[in-house]
């Protein structure tokens, strides 16, 4: 056995932290805010307090450009909303139980429902950059699991999760009455550290992936455990590769994130309005 921290006991740790650090005892739901997501964040409500992430137990700083330190309660109606600045990865080397810490310690901390947003790469040729695509299914392909590992404590649920509805057609139907227009997808997660090749987008399109990404998959999976619904949200950065006549980099996913940035917003938003 190795010592590290019992996960789903550290993010209780986390959970209290939070209520004591934000003054705000529980929250409703988190969103957690992927690449170029971030800026998002300012405008979605009255902000009540913002906790630096990695003050917190058990989250390390985000290290990747696009994401921001912070944990943000935000006020929307009468939902409080627990906003994650940034999120980590397989790619940066942590372990699966620290890339789900985030929605662990947010359901810890009274979350019933959680919201995953991402940049993606586009498999769908219709879809242009700026696209956000309502996440219907997921090929977890990081060859990781947050159920890996030392069984569950007694008192949480055993790890055999049910991922058949692993997004929620609930959440979704209110995301689809903010903007009817959405398009719905399955998101490939990879473990990444690198874009993709061209064959592996065409075999990705064979397995029936939409999306590709290196993040939401495995927070998806953490959140199912504990019974809670996921709405995901990837924004359509690019082109995947070897389906556009550009070259991939992280700059050209991040400038295509701060362009639809109102959008993202609107929708954020109009969701929290609506649960
Ligand atoms: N591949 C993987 N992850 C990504 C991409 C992509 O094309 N775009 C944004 N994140």
């Amino acid at each position: 056995m190795s010592n590290a921290p019992e996960p789903f006991a550290l993010a209780g740790e986390a959970a209290a932290a939070l209520a004591e650090r934000t003054g705000v005892p529980s929250h409703d739901v988190v969103l957690v805010l992927g690449s170029g997501w971030a800026a998002t964040a300012d405008d979605l409500g009255e902000i009540v307090a913002d906790v630096p992430l990695d003050e917190l137990p058990g989250f390390p700083a985000p290290t990747v450009l696009g994401h921001r330190n912070s944990a943000l309660s935000v006020r929307v109606g009468d939902t409080n909303a627990l906003v994650l600045g940034g999120r980590v990865h397989l790619y940066e080397g942590h372990p699966a139980a620290t890339v789900v810490h985030g929605v662990r310690t947010a359901i810890a901390a009274g979350c019933g429902v959680v919201v995953l947003t991402n940049a993606a790469g586009g498999l769908n040729p219709d879809w242009l950059v700026g696209q956000p695509v309502l996440l219907s299914d997921q090929l977890n392909l990081t060859g990781a699991s947050p159920m890996a590992g030392p069984a569950p404590p007694s008192d949480r649920p055993i790890r055999f999760t049910d991922l058949t509805e692993a997004y929620s057609s609930r959440l979704r139907a209110i995301a689809l009455d903010v903007d009817p227009t959405l398009p719905e997808g399955v998101y490939a997660g990879l473990l990444g550290g690198a874009f993709e090749t061209p064959a592996e987008i065409r075999m990705m399109a064979g397995f029936g992936a939409d999306l590709v990404g290196m993040s939401t998959v495995l927070e998806t999976i953490a959140a199912r455990h504990l019974g809670v619904e996921v709405l995901g949200i990837s924004l359509v950065t690019n082109a995947a590769a070897g389906m556009g006549d550009a070259n991939l980099d992280h700059e050209e996913v991040l400038a295509a994130a701060a362009t639809a940035g109102p959008r993202m917003l609107a929708l954020l938003r109009g969701v929290l309005e609506l649960l």
